[in-house]
Order: structure tokens, then C-alpha cells, then sequence
């Protein structure tokens, strides 16, 4: 229905945060709107489009770079801060070890992003509330001191989900509108697509979602 819905900028997010608090699942819920309960570990990185419309009526083609958790592949995801305009740093309010590392991830998307990246702090897994070990204040002041966007969410009742990548989206549009963002110089992760542009994006796309092996078997890449 919406396939050939056009929009006028693509962002680059990026999820990070320990191994296990729903990154992944907070990424399936925001493009299809389900929620798979069966933890598989994301193995270096996964990236997902979805085309959403901001408060201001703007469409933004969200590209989201979903990465691994576990240690063993920091300096594979790395890389991946570079030319990231949003970053969504995941907790998990029934994990307080989780929310004591966001200070570590947090340092990893300042030394490794742009200086203008927006962050959000999101306290996922907010439907076990009796297993809570991180009160929301706890979150908040933490988002506040750092200055970043805080939301807690459920991936399983999509409590909160689309609302995070919006507010996300919103504060990069104030930001490129205001001229701190010049989506021209792409670290900053924005690019302003015109018509034909749009269609070009599409058709790579395509391309870069076909799956391997159909013209030639097995070669990775
Ligand atoms: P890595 O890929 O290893 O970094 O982990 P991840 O952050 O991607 O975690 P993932 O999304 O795979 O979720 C881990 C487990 O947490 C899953 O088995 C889900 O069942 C569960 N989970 C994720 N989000 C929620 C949530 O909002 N509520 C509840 N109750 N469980 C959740
Ligand atoms: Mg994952």
C-alpha cells in the first residue's frame, strides 16, 4: 500500500546496548509490528527501512542498523556509529547491570558517532513491571544529566515503540532545520533525496535486499 510512499530524507539510526535487552525485538515490533519471544543473539549487524511520517509532516526513510550486544563484537559494530544521525542507547529496567553499562555504550557512540547525533535512552521490557530494578527516575535523571531523549518501552505490547524512532526523527528534522545539521555532509548520517534520487535509493535497495545465491551460488556479499 505504501510501497511507492516518497520521502524526503533518509536517516541512519543505530541500536545499541547489552546482549539480551530487546534490541532486536524493539526493531521488529517499530517495522512489522510483531514480537518474536525466542532470544536469538544478533550475530555483528541487521538493518531494517521503514518510511515514517514526523510531527511536522515530514517523510523520513529510516534506515536502522541493529547490532550485537556481546562483547565479541564491539569492533565489528564500531564502524557502524560512523555517520549515524539517531542512536537509540537500549537498557533493561528488570537488568540493573544493563542500565549501570548504558554509561559505557553511551561513551562508545560519542567517541565513534558525530557530535550532533541524537540520542535516546530507552528502557525497554516496561510490561514486567514487578521485575523492575530500575525505577523510571532513575532513567530520566540519567537522560537528563547526558542530555538525551528518554522513553521506556514494551517490544512485546509496542508500548512507546514507533514513538522513540519518531522523537528521534523529530529532533534531527529541528536539527537540520535550524542549520546545525547540513544533510550535504553525510557523517551526520541525513540525506535529502529529490524525486529521482528517491528512486534511485529504491532500486539499490532492491538490489542490496536480494537474497545471495540467486545468480550466483554461495559467494558471500
Ligand atoms: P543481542 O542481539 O544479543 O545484542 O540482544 P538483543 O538486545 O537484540 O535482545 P533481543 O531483542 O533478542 O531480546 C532478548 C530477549 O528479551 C528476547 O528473548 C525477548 O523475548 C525478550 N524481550 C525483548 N523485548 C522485550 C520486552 O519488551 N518485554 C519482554 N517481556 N521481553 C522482551
Ligand atoms: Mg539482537
Amino acid at each position: 500500500l505504501l510501497g511507492r510512499m516518497n520521502y524526503e530524507y533518509i536517516f541512519k539510526y543505530i541500536i545499541i546496548g547489552d546482549s539480551g535487552v530487546g534490541k532486536s525485538c524493539l526493531l521488529l515490533q517499530f517495522l512489522e509490528g510483531s514480537f518474536k519471544a525466542n532470544h536469538e543473539a544478533t550475530i555483528g549487524v541487521e538493518f531494517g527501512t521503514k518510511i515514517i511520517t514526523t510531527d511536522n509532516g515530514t517523510n523520513v526513510k529510516l534506515q536502522v542498523w541493529d547490532t550485537a550486544g556481546q562483547d565479541a563484537f564491539k569492533s565489528i559494530t564500531r564502524s557502524y556509529y560512523r555517520n549515524a544521525a539517531g542512536a537509540l542507547v537500549v537498557y533493561d529496567i528488570t537488568n540493573k547491570q544493563s542500565f549501570i553499562n548504558v554509561k559505557k555504550w553511551l561513551e562508545e557512540a560519542q567517541v565513534n558517532g558525530n557530535k550532533e547525533m541524537v540520542l535516546a535512552l530507552v528502557g525497554n521490557k516496561s510490561d514486567l513491571e514487578s521485575k523492575r530494578q530500575v525505577s523510571q527516575q532513575e532513567g530520566l535523571d540519567f537522560a537528563n544529566k547526558n542530555g538525551l531523549i528518554f522513553i521506556e518501552t514494551s517490544a512485546v505490547s509496542a508500548s512507546n515503540v514507533s514513538q522513540v524512532f519518531m522523537n528521534v526523527a523529530s529532533q534531527i528534522i529541528r536539527k537540520i532545520n535550524s542549520s546545525i545539521i547540513d544533510p550535504s555532509i553525510e557523517e551526520f548520517g541525513v540525506r535529502k533525496v529529490g524525486t529521482m534520487g528517491d528512486q534511485g535509493a529504491l532500486r539499490r535497495d532492491r538490489v542490496a535486499a536480494r537474497p545471495s545465491g540467486s545468480e550466483n551460488n554461495g559467494g558471500c556479499c
